[in-house]
């Protein structure tokens, strides 16, 4: 089976956990029915975790861009876990535009380098066809509309599949996915939905009271953290389009409405650390009240690792079939905000899995 080629835009945790990933699994010999600790899939369509190989990293930071990719994952301000040493990969991190990649409020956690940027979309679309890359991975920060276009025409004008791992409607524009289609290229978006994150436990925990007839009357959900990413979701400007993201995810499991809140906040101390907080309340036979509470901690980016990895073989899976366009099913069980949103987990897990099998196009 051949390798899976990727560029990843943006050397910030989610990248350096995939890349962590992506050697820790090698020597995995997997067994029909094994349970492999953080991963969805083993195996998927044949392809292995360890298949996937980064060969273009784009950043603009002046800690990472012109270091080996080994070396710049470990770049501040990242700091997420080390599960793997990573060797020497060979591969030198590029200077992408900035555009709106960095916001003042991100200034504070982000130095941005002096190197000339490589801002001509053609010479993106270049650098990813000679380093032959099959799947352009987009871990940029939140809200950044203008850099997340430019690399996704210039995935389009390569011929690269794209994970879109950010709440930038990728997926959701019917234009882009239309050229997409045409083009025969395939995309998985948009915005990771977390291996355990506050979206599937909320989306589960809201399904199950709808199920026994509890009538939820509220529920919020409070995400905290240490990281980069946190802090520039505490930009409101920023942060929005990843609330309108959750919100989409949890809706689509409501089958009426009841207010929901959703909300952020950065906490340095915790680093890669994330804690999510979820309260439901509702009446329960006899109008008597009812009221539940969650508690998630989970290393945030290490929680990005396995969605992006299934992403990325979903990808190279239409690839090789000369599918285009988004894929339903896997942006569904993969993704917060997937254009098509199905109404459990279990669904979107069993049409992602028909998909992979060959039973389903898309
Ligand atoms: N579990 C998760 O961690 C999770 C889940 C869902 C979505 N996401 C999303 O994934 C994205 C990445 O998360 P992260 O924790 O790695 O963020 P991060 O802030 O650690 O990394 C972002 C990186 O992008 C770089 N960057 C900024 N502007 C750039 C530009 N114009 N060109 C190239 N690089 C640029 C930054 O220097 C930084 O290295 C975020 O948008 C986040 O919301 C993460």
């Amino acid at each position: 089976m051949n390798e899976i080629r990727i560029a990843v835009i943006g050397v910030g945790n989610c990248t350096n956990s995939l890349v962590q990933g992506t050697y820790y699994y090698k020597d995995l010999k997997v067994k029909e029915g094994e349970i492999v600790p953080g991963l969805m899939h083993p195996e998927l369509g044949g392809y292995k975790v360890s298949d996937i190989k980064t060969v273009v990293a784009f950043d603009v930071d002046a800690r990472k861009v012109g270091k080996d990719l080994s070396e710049a994952i470990w770049g501040k301000p990242n700091c997420t876990a080390k599960f793997y040493d990573v060797p020497f990969m060979g591969v030198k991190v590029l200077m992408g535009p900035v555009m709106d990649g960095v916001s003042e409020h991100l200034k504070h956690y982000v130095k941005v380098s002096d190197a000339k940027p490589i801002d001509d979309v053609n010479e993106v679309a270049r650098i990813f066809k000679d380093a032959k890359v099959d799947v352009v991975v987009n871990n940029l920060p939140t809200a950044s509309e203008q850099a997340t276009w430019f690399y996704m025409e210039a995935a389009l004008k390569a011929g690269c599949g794209i994970v879109n791992g950010i709440p930038v409607l990728v997926a959701n524009n019917k234009d882009f996915a239309a050229r997409a289609k045409a083009a025969k290229i395939p995309v998985v978006g948009d915005d990771y939905k977390s291996q355990l994150g506050g979206t599937v436990l909320d989306r589960d925990l809201l399904r199950l009271c709808i199920q026994r007839g509890v009538k939820i009357s509220k529920s919020y959900q409070l995400n905290y953290g240490g990281n980069t990413d946190f802090w520039n979701l505490t930009d409101w400007n920023r942060g929005v389009t990843k609330h309108r993201s959750k919100k989409k995810g949890v809706d689509a499991v409501m089958t009426y409405d009841a207010p929901f809140s959703v909300n952020v906040s950065q906490l340095e101390v915790l680093d890669d650390d994330k804690i999510c907080r979820i309260e439901i309340w509702g009446e329960n036979f006899g109008g008597t009240p009812i009221s539940l509470e969650a508690k998630l901690r989970v290393v945030d980016s290490c929680n990005s690792g396995g969605v992006l990895v299934d992403g990325i073989r979903c990808c190279k899976l239409a690839l090789d079939r000369g599918i285009g366009g988004v894929l339903e099913s896997a942006s569904s069980y993969l993704s917060k905000s997937a254009p098509v949103q199905y109404p459990s987990e279990d669904e979107a897990r069993e049409a992602m899995d028909e998909f992979i099998a060959g039973k389903r196009e898309r």
